[in-house]
């Protein structure tokens, strides 16, 4: 490269360039991907219905912003229009944060290991990452609150935790609330919310209620089955939601991506059934794996975490040669989504002839 050719801003240096696949082969026998976290069944019929109705109008612009859609998480959450915002998935709101709300040199304290997009959101923004470890595979409230120091200016909180599935309850998520100062924002992802069904389940949006320095986070991805239609939604008082849809996509979600929320919406009932279904298979599974002799953690979402440290390589492999492809943090442990019932045997019996010798 010249000297005089155009340079990208120096902090993408610090964050890992795309490098596409190679093409794979064509793939023998069925394969299961629970790499991903997502809804391993396909969008309802009603669903379906409002997709074609949309794609049959695709030659039109969807609204600057999906006002329908809008309108509806604010009648079902029981908050004024004002406070809700959307995007392209969950992860197009963090960018919308990170413009919105960062400036160089910020500290942003954040649990590790967590959701991935979070070092990337902040260095990003030419902010500064405090990644506080996670205790017994959970965040560490206490560390993460001590963290805090006059140069942070937000807490990125991913509740339940992805990848290792822990939540923290209502009592203790308060407790930690109360302690951030009121100009740190603290953003609390529950991207898992409908798969945590315990009765101290912290609800972030009634949370946020009398704290105007809380943005919460949801998606259509996971317990919606929408994953690839990208459609997700914020909940925060009106300064801060203002600040984010200035620095929004414009028709950032398509008219497609927003019929089927609403359908999805529509038929809470019949995916909440789903849902239910998923988080007994995730019962069933870890149960399972724990007779074998596997430690996994206790999970409130769709994926079990598996922490294999240097033996991750090796079961993923082996997985991946019964069709099973799961997330492999190498040297660290293994994601398993929850899969179909058949998926999920396949993963039991396919784990029990690799189970640690007792
Ligand atoms: C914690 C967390 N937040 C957000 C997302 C992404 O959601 P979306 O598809 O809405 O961008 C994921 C996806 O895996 C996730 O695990």
């Amino acid at each position: 490269m010249s000297p005089h050719s155009p340079s990208p801003r120096a902090v993408l240096d610090g964050i890992p360039a795309y490098v596409p696949k190679p093409p794979q082969p064509p793939a023998t026998g069925e394969s299961h991907r629970l790499f991903l976290n997502e809804n391993p069944y396909p969008p309802l019929p009603s669903a379906l219905a409002r997709i074609s109705w949309a794609a049959a109008r695709t030659n039109h612009y969807p609204g600057i912003f999906p006002e329908e859609l809008t309108a509806a998480l604010a009648g079902k959450l029981d908050v004024p229009l004002s406070h809700v915002v959307t995007g392209p998935g969950s992860v197009g709101i963090y960018q919308q944060i990170g413009q919105a709300m960062l400036s160089p040199g910020d500290e942003v304290v954040y649990a590790w290991p967590s959701f991935e997009a979070f070092p990337i959101v902040v260095r990003m923004a030419g902010a500064v990452p405090v990644e506080v470890p996670l205790s017994d595979d959970t965040h560490d409230l206490e560390a993460m609150a001590a963290a805090i120091t006059p140069r942070t200016s937000m807490v990125l909180l991913c509740e339940p935790n992805n990848p290792t599935g822990t939540a923290v309850g209502t009592a203790e998520l308060k407790q930690f609330l109360d302690r951030v100062p009121e100009h740190v924002l603290v953003v609390l992802d529950e991207a898992y919310f409908e798969f945590y069904q315990a009765p101290d389940a912290p609800n972030g949006v009634e949370l946020h209620r009398d704290r105007p320095n809380l943005v919460v986070l949801r998606t259509f991805s996971k317990a919606y089955g929408l994953a690839g239609l990208r459609v997700g939604y914020g909940v925060a008082h009106p300064e801060i939601a203002d600040a984010l849809r200035k620095c929004a996509v414009p028709c950032g979600v398509g008219r497609i991506a927003e019929q089927a929320a609403l359908a999805a919406l529509d038929a809470e009932d019949e995916l909440f059934e789903q849902v239910s279904g998923i988080t007994a298979e995730r019962e069933r599974l870890r149960g399972a794996l724990r007779a074998q002799g596997w430690t996994t953690p206790k999970s409130e979402t769709n994926f079990l975490w598996m922490p294999l440290g240097e033996d991750s390589d090796a079961v993923a492999a082996a997985l991946e040669e019964r069709g099973l492809l799961v997330r492999n943090f190498s040297g660290t442990g293994l994601r398993i989504t929850v899969g179909t019932p058949e998926a999920n045997d396949l993963l039991i019996a396919t784990l029990e002839t690799l189970k640690p010798a007792r």
